[in-house]
């Protein structure tokens, strides 16, 4: 993304016909028209004012995922762009699933807004991407996301890999009709409250291609060097088990929230929606000429493969990981205030089934927890299903899955973190940055639209 003047950009929201599979053509909602959007290279520290306008015949919020931002430029689902000249209406009255049919629970932006990014937080990952209450599912899935680096001098003068071998990787599935469209089970919002057609969606909605940056099983040509790939899921539900063929670790140096303490060694990466994995893999442990390719080994047939990386010349390399990488304070357990739990279960069955925390279905302006600023809890997360849990504005770290210690893939800050079925998993959370309304969810999509969120408030 280029800036408009210093510290302020511009995008417009807009349906655009792009090829994704050759010789299809597919209208992708897009940030600026792209799917992906554009990438956004920012520097701690730099505030910026990012003006969305909306063209599209939808509302939208748009929310900065891991970003640490003041609650009214969080992207809360009920804070609305509405193209000009659309009108807007809450879902009507004994309808709304989630009790939000009353009109002082929204605010609408006529055409455009400014969502202000004031990046007082460390290098990191981070991604934007559609909130809208009710309808975030459909939206991302027809290509509402896209990324928002976070640089810093700390990150920057580490020999990782930088420049051309610095790789930001968009993860996530999609279906397709044969002329080339996206296929959803409910792209038509009408349909959305019909009991069945629920029910094709409730457990959340896969795809059978995998795209990375918005192509298919894509080849990469590369030096035999190392790079630093940054892998997201956005997915609305797939989750993947990455790994490299014919072999190869990748030398995990960053989670969501930035910088690991120091570099963990995976053979294969589980990653659930909305997670981040920075990553190293040094492919001068190929010959030139080798393919090596990046699998998701939870998949079967095109869902099994992700990306082909080439590998074209050998290159000198300056780069390296060293054994130290960014200041992580450990938590202690000691440290919390206060311990609260987050149930995350689906109540009810067939159409008038939900997904909800503790046993409530989503309700905007009713907090379920109220932390301190500055301070630190205790969240403990349960449930009945996978279910990745996204807490907005706090980072924390993963202290315990099923009372033991947590996986090596939950080291450092995290601001997701996956839930498998029937686990406890313990984390402690940090409240810093602004005090307001924020709120926390599972990430997959389509559990989130079916009210499986909720607010809390930091006092
Ligand atoms: Cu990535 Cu509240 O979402
Ligand atoms: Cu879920």
């Amino acid at each position: 993304a280029r800036p408009v003047r210093p510290g302020h950009y511009e995008v417009v929201q807009r349906a655009a016909k792009v090829e994704i599979i050759p010789g299809t053509v597919t209208e992708v909602w897009g940030y600026d028209g792209t799917f992906p959007g554009p990438t956004f290279d920012l520097r701690r520290g730099s505030r910026t004012v990012v003006r969305v306008r909306n063209e599209l015949s939808v509302p939208t919020s748009t929310h900065l995922h891991g970003g640490v931002n003041p609650p009214d430029s969080d992207g809360y689902p009920t804070d609305l762009v509405v193209a000009r000249g659309r009108g807007f209406r809450p879902p009507p009255g004994g309808h709304s699933r989630h009790g939000a049919a009353d009109m002082s629970q929204w605010t609408i932006h006529p055409g455009a807004r400014d969502y202000v990014y004031p990046l007082e937080q460390p290098a990191a990952t981070l991604w934007y991407h559609d909130h809208r209450m009710d309808f975030t599912a459909p939206q991302v899935w027809r290509g509402l996301a896209g990324f928002l680096l976070v640089r810093d001098d700390e990150d920057d003068a580490l020999p990782l890999p930088k420049g051309e071998r610095d790789i930001p990787l968009m993860i996530c599935d999609r279906a397709f009709e044969e002329d080339g469209s996206f296929r959803y089970p409910s792209l038509d919002p009408s349909l959305l409250v019909r009991p069945g057609v629920e029910d094709a969606y409730m457990e959340g909605v896969e795809g059978d291609v995998i795209l990375v940056n918005g192509a298919p099983w894509p080849v990469l040509e590369v030096d035999a060097a190392r790079y630093r790939l940054r892998l997201l899921n956005a997915s609305n539900a797939r989750r993947y088990r990455l790994a490299l063929t014919p072999g190869g670790r990748f030398v995990q140096v960053g989670g969501d929230q930035g910088l690991l303490a120091a570099p963990v060694e995976h053979d294969a990466i589980t990653v659930a929606p909305g997670e981040r994995f920075d990553v190293v893999v040094d492919f001068s442990a190929h010959p030139v000429g080798a393919e090596v390719t990046l699998v998701n080994t939870l998949g079967t047939g095109p869902a099994r493969n992700v990306m082909r990386f080439r590998v074209a010349r050998r290159v000198r390399d300056d780069s390296a990981v060293p054994d130290r990488l960014g200041r992580v304070e450990p938590l202690e357990r000691s440290a919390a205030v206060a311990t609260r739990v987050f149930d995350f279960r689906r109540t009810g069955q067939g159409g008038g089934g939900s997904w909800t925390i503790n046993g409530m279905p989503y309700r905007p302006g009713v907090p379920l927890a109220r932390p301190r600023l500055d301070t630190t809890e205790l969240w403990r997360f349960t449930g009945d299903f996978h279910h990745p849990v996204h807490v907005h504005l706090a980072r924390f770290q993963v202290i315990a899955r099923n009372g033991r210690p947590p996986a090596p893939t939950d080291a450092g800050w995290k601001d997701t973190v996956d839930v498998r079925p029937y686990e406890v998993v313990d984390t402690l959370v940090r409240f810093e940055g602004y005090r307001g309304r924020y709120m926390m969810h599972c990430h997959t999509l389509e559990h989130e639209d079916m009210a499986m969120m909720a607010d809390f408030d930091v006092v």
